[in-house]
């Protein structure tokens, strides 16, 4: 059983009972951060950069939180522990506080911290097996001026959800979205990489969106095997007249993709390096983690 508590700022609450309040700021105006996180075999994977990238998300938006890295990784843990969860998904949230109205100054109290322990399953089977089916969805990823991607900020995703309810009305799997230029940024909820001939490549940290922890993994695994990597700004065409294609993210792990807007990516199934990249995935969430 995966979830017998959450932590609620700093107390374990009995699943059962958790509530969050009703003018919490991220349900009101969508004003907060998460993370989604993992765990195999016992260990929370990347815990450390996650609880960074949680920590650097608040300082962007100004939030304060009220408790230390520390604080927060051994709540973080403290639930795992609870739960005994020893494989799935846990989800991070801050918010900027109880209270009504935009402005923060009317807050008069801490930031929200909520924790919870989940199993997720993101794709069917079946898209691991055969790969994801995509189009390049109209809804574009904002722009720095307007929200930087490298915030995980609760109310962006209302643009990542439409993003997504465009793949699903076009009956496909995923969603390409591209910025206002036309560069391929990342699907609705993982980054994206391609395979020409024998050679990875994905774009640059400045226009990939959200810069994923699994992506940076990959990255690392790959050229720790020998696979060369390369950080590039890619178009639809490049993804079209690519050999190979596959996402990553927490949730997604990684997944092969076959088809980008009716055109099959080289011969329409898996591909082998994108195979090899799943298996050194794999070998690496064994391999490291935080203990609980
Ligand atoms: C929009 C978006 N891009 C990319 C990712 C992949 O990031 P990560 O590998 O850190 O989970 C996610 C998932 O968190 C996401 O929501």
């Amino acid at each position: 059983m995966s979830q017998k508590f959450v932590h609620i700022n700093g107390t374990l609450v009995p699943y059962e009972q958790a509530t969050a309040p009703l003018y919490d700021h991220s349900l009101l105006y969508g004003d907060g951060a998460f993370e989604g996180i993992r765990s195999y075999n016992g260990k929370v994977f990347k815990l450390d950069e996650h609880l960074d990238r949680m920590y650097y998300s608040a300082k962007a938006l100004a939030i304060d939180l009220p408790v230390t890295q520390d604080v927060m990784r051994n709540s973080l843990l403290e639930l795992c522990r609870v739960n005994d969860h020893q494989n799935g998904y846990i989800r991070l949230t801050i918010t900027r506080g109880t209270f009504l109205g935009l402005d923060p100054k009317h807050s008069n109290g801490p930031a929200n911290v909520y924790i919870s322990t989940e199993q997720l399953t993101l794709y069917p089977q079946a898209m691991y097996d055969n790969g994801l089916t995509m189009i390049t969805v109209s809804t574009r990823v904002p722009p720095t001026f307007v929200s930087d991607p490298r915030i995980k900020c609760t109310g962006k995703y209302t643009n990542n959800i439409q993003a997504k309810m465009e793949a699903n009305r076009a009956g496909v799997g995923e969603g390409v979205m591209l910025n206002l230029e036309g560069y391929v940024m990342e699907c609705t909820g993982d980054n994206i990489f391609i395979v020409k001939n024998g050679v990875i490549r994905t774009p640059p940290p400045s226009t990939c969106g959200l810069v994923g922890i699994t992506r940076t993994t990959v990255i690392q695994v790959a050229r720790a095997a020998g696979i060369q990597v390369d950080e590039a700004l890619l178009t639809p065409y490049d993804i079209y007249t690519a050999d190979e294609c596959f996402l990553t993210g927490t949730g997604a792990e990684v997944i092969p993709a076959v088809v980008l807007d009716g055109r099959s990516i080289g011969t329409g199934k898996p591909g082998p390096v994108t195979g090899r990249v799943i298996g050194l995935f794999r070998q690496h969430t064994r391999e490291t983690g935080v203990a609980f």
